[in-house]
């Protein structure tokens, strides 16, 4: 299971990245908006400034809705950097800019996917990477993991190759359950990953293991 952190703030990618278990960073207009990056040129340089720190895929949000504007938008996005994927809106025009973007070997992460159809339509495209918002779904009383598993289960059935990115992750057990349906990357806040490290258990053996080793010496 790979992971991704989910923002646009530099030092919270830079500690998940030296804790050593980073995949790749999601971004998208509001992460970038809350960290005050705006104007098109400071978004640029933004995103390769994230894709310096990390060494996986970082993706970058188009923010047109025709097609032609986001074709245009994505190849400026992936000329930036080659770890730039590029994340396309789950609309009628994004659809075909996911299979323009397949045919001309850009990668593409198909965002706001709320439902099995759209996932569905999404690999039918050949999106790289599909983003289900299992939190969002929560937050209105609908399951989220539930979306993940008919996902995997449809790709599986047809042996689709796009990747499931469980996005909109929130805290340490959607990490887990992810995990357990088989979502191949999960993209959370860094306290979702660091939440995975925590058991009392283990503190209190390491004080243990301390304390007498120093009895002893
Ligand atoms: C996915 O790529 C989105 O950036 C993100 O996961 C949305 O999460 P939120 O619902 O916490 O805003």
């Amino acid at each position: 299971m790979k992971f991704f952190i989910d923002t646009a703030n530099l030092d919270q990618i830079r500690e998940a990245q030296n804790l050593g278990v980073l995949d790749g960073v999601t971004t998208n207009p509001s992460l970038m908006a809350k960290e005050g990056i705006t104007g098109r040129n400071n978004i640029l340089k933004h995103y390769v400034d994230i894709c310096k720190i990390v060494d996986g895929d970082v993706s970058a949000e188009v923010i047109a809705t025709d097609f032609e504007g986001m074709v245009k938008e994505g190849e400026e996005l992936a000329e930036l950097h080659e770890q730039i994927v590029v994340k396309i809106p789950m609309i009628k025009e994004g659809v075909k800019a996911i299979k323009y973007f397949t045919d001309h070997g850009i990668r593409t992460n198909c965002t706001l996917v709320f439902s099995a159809g759209q996932a569905l339509l999404a690999a039918k495209a050949g999106a790289t990477y599909v983003s289900p918002f299992i939190g969002r779904l929560d937050d209105i009383s609908t399951d989220g993991l539930s979306l993940i598993a008919d996902i995997r289960l449809i790709y599986d059935n047809y042996g689709f190759e796009t990747q499931i990115l469980a996005a909109s992750v929130r805290h340490t057990m959607h990490v887990l359950e992810c995990a357990k349906i088989g979502a191949d990357v999960m993209t959370g806040p860094l306290s979702s990953i660091e939440g995975l490290l925590k058991h009392p258990l283990t503190d209190i053996g390491l004080a243990t293991f301390l304390a007498d080793y120093k009895k002893g010496n």
